[in-house]
């Protein structure tokens, strides 16, 4: 059994959700995409007297690994990033642990799985334990995420939202790396409902995740 604590961390014009995950029977604690908000995450760890075993990294964008260094130098954490995003973009990290995808991790008794989902980026993955999905930018309440940088498919993009819909039940909760109204923490059969990006074939999946008429990066419609 496990929590999840959630920490809004803003550093305009970034809205990020970095969270902590506490395995309960252990107190070990793991931090899925630290970003901007230091305090927040060690005053957190700090207080309930935690001890931060993990790094989870969805993918290496920088408004999701800006506070690695200064976590791992103050609690000598693991730093788990895929290998094909850690290759890829060569994202440096003396504590990184490369994983592939499937492969299991554990929390104290906490099970994690490491779900490969590139598309955002050329590596990015989702974390699932049991009841809770950790997708970074991959899947959001209200979309997806973008797939213009280096190493980005709309292609691959639409073959890990199939992935997801395939390996995670309607009951797990999902929480994404960006949030644009909805709280995180929604079941992921009420993303599957409410997000358009996820009711398309492929074709026209990537004609629309590539459109040029966007009006803003968080305007998904
Ligand atoms: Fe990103």
């Amino acid at each position: 059994v496990y929590e999840v604590h959630l920490i809004r961390a803003v550093s305009l014009p970034f809205i990020n959700y970095t969270y902590v995950i506490v395995d309960n029977s252990t107190q070990m604690a793991a931090v899925v995409d630290p970003a901007w908000d230091d305090r927040a995450i060690t005053s957190y760890l700090d207080e309930r007297h935690l001890s931060l075993q993990a790094i989870f990294l969805t993918h290496s964008h920088f408004d999701h690994v800006n506070l690695v260094d200064p976590l791992v130098a103050r609690y000598h954490p693991r730093v788990y990033i895929s290998r094909t995003e850690r290759d890829f973009y060569g994202f440096e990290c003396a504590a990184a642990v490369p994983f592939d995808d499937l492969a299991v991790l554990n929390l104290g008794e906490t099970s994690v799985t490491c779900l490969l989902t590139p598309g955002h980026t050329a590596g990015s993955a989702c974390f699932l334990l049991p009841g809770a999905l950790f997708t970074g930018d991959t899947l959001f309440f209200e979309g997806c995420g973008v797939c213009t940088d280096a190493g980005a498919s709309a292609y691959d993009m639409f073959d890990s939202l199939e992935k997801l819909k395939r390996r995670v039940t309607p009951g797990v909760a999902v929480y994404p790396g960006h949030s644009y109204g909805q709280p995180p923490g929604a079941l992921f059969s009420e993303v599957m409902a409410h997000n358009i990006y996820c009711h398309l074939d492929r074709e026209r999946f990537v004609a629309f995740r590539t459109r040029t008429m966007q009006r803003g990066l968080y305007e998904f419609r």
